[in-house]
């Protein structure tokens, strides 16, 4: 077992850690809350990073410096306007900002945002709201930086290109047998695969910008405080070069679904448009004003269209073997990839309304 306490020490914290707890649900990294005496000192919070999926860890590292860096100076120069924490990354004893152990595994520090939780699914409208408005603060922070300066620790994460194109490859070599009786699936991919290009070619041809996006929208990377108001963003690994599409897409694909991601009976896969209305005011409320014409024009498809890659992916992966998504039941892939399938025709049902919902929260923000 790992000694918790002594890769603690490895850190240059203030005051003496007393003890330890597992905070999070642990799907990508293995978070620890870390005790500090005398009691009332600023605790921390340790994280075994998954340096199988982020392979480079001096460079996940280094974007995650330069983010929170500029966060935090513009929180401390007033800029948020409200009472926004940042995170801050703790030096290891010889001034880096991670620890390799003995056994190859790395770690790093940051502070602990005191009294803060977060939630696995959105409790409402409300706090749906809190939401959009946090990650349109993050993306707000961190709109003057320059995102060419920020590596793509996943590389092409969200290219719709390269994802078609291992499906397809997929498709004709058919390791596992699985394609004659996923035709179904195949023809709504293929039938959708065109206009799903539309945001990379916006970016391509330079008519929306590339910014500092973070990618992994997820609900439970917002720090609630006890009056919940969002406080903080975290879960910083996949910040990188991207589009506010590939944000704001994926936070309405994970939260204004009325159905799990992974729901086994498709009429409970909906898009819910109490919450994506809700989460949309608040975006727009800080986004409306320093996104251009065209990536709000966009914002509505992007949900559509996060909704289909990832269900293209688990669908990629179902066909492959079930190499990349752990599984947890026989066609575990394929009900995933349907359940986000069936949420793309639901949006596709409700595409006008979702159109509105925006361009109306937009004339509000102008
Ligand atoms: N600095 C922090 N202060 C307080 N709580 C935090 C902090 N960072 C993360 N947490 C809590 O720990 C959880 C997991 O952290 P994080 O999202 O960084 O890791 P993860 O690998 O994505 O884990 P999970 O699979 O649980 O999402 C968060 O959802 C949040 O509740
Ligand atoms: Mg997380």
């Amino acid at each position: 077992m790992t000694d918790i306490l002594k890769i603690v020490q490895e850190f240059r914290i203030k005051g003496k850690p007393n003890g330890f707890e597992k905070t999070g649900s642990g799907h990508i990294n293995d978070s620890y809350r870390i005790r500090i005496s005398p009691e009332g000192s600023q605790e921390y919070l340790l994280q075994r990073i998954n340096h199988h999926i982020f392979t480079d860890v001096p460079l996940l590292t280094d974007n995650i410096l330069k983010v929170t860096k500029h966060i935090s100076q513009k929180i401390h120069s007033g800029v948020s306007g409200v009472p926004f924490v940042g995170l801050s990354l703790i030096p290891s004893g010889n001034n880096i900002f991670f620890h390799k152990d003995e056994d190859g595994n790395y770690w790093r520090m940051f502070n602990f945002i005191e009294g803060s939780r977060s939630f696995d699914l959105v409790p409402g409208p409300e706090l749906a709201y809190e939401g959009g408005i946090a990650f349109g603060r993050f993306l707000s922070l961190t709109s003057d930086m320059d995102a060419t300066g920020l590596t793509e620790t996943i590389k092409d994460f969200h290219n719709i290109e390269t994802r078609l194109e291992a499906f397809r490859k997929v498709c004709i070599d058919d390791p596992c047998n699985r394609v004659a009786e996923a035709v179904k699936e195949i023809k709504f991919i293929e039938a959708r695969a065109d206009e799903m290009h539309t945001i990379l070619s916006l970016g391509r041809s330079g008519q929306i910008p590339l910014r500092v996006t973070h990618n992994d929208t997820k609900f439970n990377n917002i720090l609630f405080d006890s009056n919940n108001k969002a406080i903080c963003i975290v879960d910083l690994d996949t910040v990188m070069p991207g589009y506010v599409h590939y944000d704001f897409g994926d936070a309405i694909r994970t939260g204004a679904n009325s159905g799990a991601e992974d729901e086994a009976d498709l009429m409970k896969v909906n898009i819910n448009l109490v919450l994506f209305k809700a989460y949309s005011k608040g975006f727009l409320e800080i986004a409306g004003e320093f996104l251009t014409e065209v990536e709000k024009a966009h914002l509505a498809f992007s949900a559509r269209f996060m909704t289909f890659i990832i269900g293209l992916r688990f669908f990629t992966d179902y066909l492959g073997g079930d190499t990349y998504y752990k599984t947890h039941f026989p066609y575990h892939n394929l009900q995933r990839a349907r359940a986000q399938l069936k949420l793309v025709q639901s949006m596709e049902e409700n595409a006008s309304a979702m159109e509105t919902i925006i361009s109306d929260l937009c004339k509000k923000s102008n």
